[in-house]
């Protein structure tokens, strides 16, 4: 019997279901029905129920949509100068933050969320179905609480990063800072958020605060994850995993035993190879990572500064050229990885029960993202079982989207 309101996506060239634990799956000639908002059924082509509403995938892949578990969206202004002398062999600064700052205090909530929604949309039309977002542009108590609920109203993972980095008014006072971000800043962001973030870095915040931070944020019921050992060596991993934040982020410098600390608390490794794009630091070595046991994410850590992609396939095709990684590494990492990050077992893979978060390639299999980098592939995308976004158009073959 059709499932009520259900529709059955079939011949699926390949079906991508990262549904075996912790591993890529997939499978050839198959379909999938969605029911409800969430995965009913996958299967054998030929074995497919009916259901209300049927797309031809022609042959094309169906993956899970992308888990973006890393990005900054609530900001005004733009860097591309900076950018521009960095690839003239100017270095990255931390400090490069307090531009952004100023612009966004500035700016008025409207067109904060208008860049925000305008962000988000460029997201979901590349395919990613669930995304991070962080404050860490406003530094004072009125602006990170604004970012907060603004980024709220696009997604539920909602990331409170007031320790991004000491704004000008406590250069001389950074202890200062930091009790105003574990105190009233914290009591004023913790509603609108379900994380806390920390960038644990020379130029930001060393261990001992970042810890003092995670802890505070863990007590006001956030859990933690942090920006970690991104622009060289340093504690952000072994403080990720004394603090059991669920993902220590960046990982571009690490030791062996940062390597043992990620692997034995069971932090997941969330690599943003867009940032080392943007600031030329070497790509993490993922391989290594994987190598190790240790659970790996890809995101895109979407900035104005280090790193202005809102491309996941960007990231994955990065990943396979640059880092190490399998094509179907890469792609678990950009799916299943970010779920993971997350903490959230209802995306990321396309089991039954899943959310119905799902992507059609205009290409045959995953592997595409990497072979043709670059290229707009994502003929349609589905959130939550509807269709949020159509943005290739496929020449040769009809799909048939209601
Ligand atoms: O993840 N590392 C700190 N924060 C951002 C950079 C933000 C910026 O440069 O504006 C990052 O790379
Ligand atoms: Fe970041």
């Amino acid at each position: 019997m059709a499932h009520p309101d259900s529709t059955l996506i079939t011949h699926i060239g390949e079906l991508v279901t990262n549904d075996d634990g912790g591993a890529f799956a997939a499978r050839n000639d198959a379909a999938l029905v969605i029911a409800e908002g969430r995965v009913a059924w996958t299967g054998p082509a030929s074995q497919a129920p009916a259901a209300d509403v049927a797309v031809d995938a022609a042959g094309r892949a169906v993956l899970p949509g992308f888990v973006d578990s890393h990005a900054h969206l609530v900001f005004a202004g733009e860097r591309s100068a900076e950018f521009a002398a960095r690839m003239a062999g100017r270095p990255y600064q931390a400090g490069g933050i307090l531009t952004t700052v100023a612009a966004t205090r500035a700016a008025t909530d409207d067109a904060l969320r208008a860049n925000l929604a305008r962000l988000a949309a460029e997201m979901t039309r590349q395919g990613t179905t669930t995304l991070e977002c962080k404050s860490g542009y406003g530094l004072t108590v009125p602006d990170e609480a604004r970012a907060l609920a603004l980024a709220a109203e696009v997604t539920p993972e909602v990331t409170y990063l007031g320790a991004h980095v000491v704004p000008p008014e406590f250069s001389a006072d950074p202890a200062g800072y930091v009790d105003l971000v574990c105190g009233p800043m914290l009591a004023a962001c913790a509603p609108h958020a379900r994380w806390i973030d920390v960038f644990c870095e020379t130029g930001a915040f060393g261990a001992d605060a970042a810890t003092a931070i995670l802890a505070a944020g863990r007590a006001a019921g956030l859990d933690a994850r942090i920006h970690a050992n991104q622009l060289g060596p340093g504690p952000g991993v072994q403080v990720a995993a004394e603090a059991g934040a669920a993902s220590a982020d960046h990982c571009t410098y690490v030791t062996a035993a940062d390597v043992d600390a990620l692997v034995s608390a069971r932090v997941v490794a969330t690599l943003l190879p867009g940032a080392e794009f943007g600031t030329r630091h070497p790509y993490p070595d993922a391989r290594r990572l994987v190598d190790a046991g240790a659970t790996v994410a890809l995101a895109t850590d979407c900035n104005p500064g280090s790193s202005f992609t809102s491309s996941m396939p960007f990231c994955i095709a990065l990943a396979v050229r640059d880092m190490g990684m399998t094509t179907q590494e890469a792609v678990w990492s950009a799916t299943a990885g970010g779920a993971r990050a997350l903490r959230r077992p209802d995306v990321g893979h396309l089991g039954v029960g899943a959310r119905a978060d799902l992507i059609m390639l205009d290409a045959p299999s995953h592997v595409y993202l990497a072979y043709r980098p670059g290229v707009p592939q994502i003929a349609a995308v589905w959130q939550a079982g509807h269709l949020a976004a159509r943005p290739a158009q496929p020449p040769s073959t009809d799909l048939h989207l209601e």
